[in-house]
């Protein structure tokens, strides 16, 4: 079984994932939160090199995900993750933001199907590196996915992601996992399965209904239990010593790089790993007000002191 790492905005950066990798064992994969392609002649900004860096990156599987419509920007880019050593590269189909979505991108594109047809076509032609596509299955009716399916069938990709949700749900609601069912009935390319899958009961209510699953990508469950794929594999859960030395290593990169806003890039964190406590409440009160980074030291510090761990860290929808 492949276990991945979701693309999470903000959340797994190539900080996260060398940190998560070295406290936890690396996954199998790893994807880049979206990346927009630059100007077609132009190199990746700064903030993206960092994140594409051989250096940061060593040692892990990692897919860089691209959101765009356009095919030329996404073929120059594509050429330019090949001279980089990347092997893959992945098309955002799923992002539900008003924003992007309002630019036909991300789960915008599924609503012009003709034109993402005509996308696959040109990228899958013309790409130097084999295209992944991360997808929802519609933007605000499940019964749209029949014909988005009929557009995946006809091209030749690496492999299909599948979160099933629409855009209208963003990360609300259950995932329609039959759609997952009928997307390994109906696509030859290999299949990968995305949503909630927070704790061991969930890979294998799976398992069993889907048995032929080969590739689950895990989000908001590793941020919330960041020993999830360890325990998938039949390790232990995290204990409160690794927890914290996660949280010191995380939080010292993070300051490091982006000094006092490393506070926020935390508290982004602690939203999803309050959830490995006893009581993610009494967590959140203690860290939602810190600005300042001693405020910050202190009151972590007091959490791992005085906070239980949870009988089982599992993420629970607001
Ligand atoms: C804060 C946040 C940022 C996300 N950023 C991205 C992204 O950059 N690209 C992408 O394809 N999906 C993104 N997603 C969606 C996740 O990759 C994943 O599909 C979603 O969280 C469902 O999986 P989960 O239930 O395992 O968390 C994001 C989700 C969240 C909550």
């Amino acid at each position: 079984m492949i276990l991945s790492l979701a693309p999470m905005e903000g959340l797994t950066g190539h900080t996260f994932r060398a940190i998560h990798a070295e406290c936890f064992g690396a996954l199998d994969r790893y994807y880049t939160p979206f990346i927009a392609p630059p100007r077609v002649g132009s190199s990746f900004g700064g903030r993206v090199r960092a994140e594409l860096d051989p250096e940061v990156n060593r040692g892990l599987v990692v897919v860089p995900q691209l959101l765009t419509k356009d095919a030329d920007e996404f073929v120059w880019a594509a050429g330019l993750l090949a001279d980089m050593g990347f092997t893959e590269v992945n098309l955002n189909l799923g992002c539900p933001s008003g924003t992007v979505v309002s630019k036909g991108k991300g789960a915008g594109f599924l609503r012009d199907l003709e034109r993402l047809d005509a996308f696959l076509d040109e990228i899958c032609a013309r790409s130097p590196l084999p295209v992944s596509v991360k997808t929802r299955i519609g933007v605000s009716d499940d019964a749209e996915y029949e014909h988005i399916l009929e557009v995946y069938r006809r091209h030749e990709l690496a492999e299909l992601i599948v979160h099933p949700r629409v855009q209208k749900d963003r990360y609300q609601g259950t995932p329609r996992q039959e759609a997952y069912g009928a997307t390994l009935r109906a696509v030859s390319c290999p299949v990968a399965y995305n949503g909630d899958v927070f704790g061991v009961d969930d890979m294998d209510a799976l398992l069993a209904a889907y048995p032929e699953t080969r590739h689950v990508m895990l989000g908001r469950g590793i941020l919330a239990n960041p020993a999830l794929a360890r325990m998938l594999k039949g390790g232990p859960a995290a204990t409160a010593t690794e927890l914290e030395r996660f949280h010191d290593r995380l939080y010292g990169a993070y300051e490091a790089e982006m000094g006092g806003n490393a506070v926020f890039r935390m508290k982004e964190w602690w939203s999803y790993a309050r959830f490995a406590f006893a009581d993610p409440q009494s967590v959140h009160r203690a860290v939602r007000k810190v600005r300042k980074a001693d405020e910050y030291r202190a009151a972590t510090e007091r959490v791992f002191r005085t906070e239980r761990l949870a009988a089982t860290a599992r993420f629970q929808a607001a």
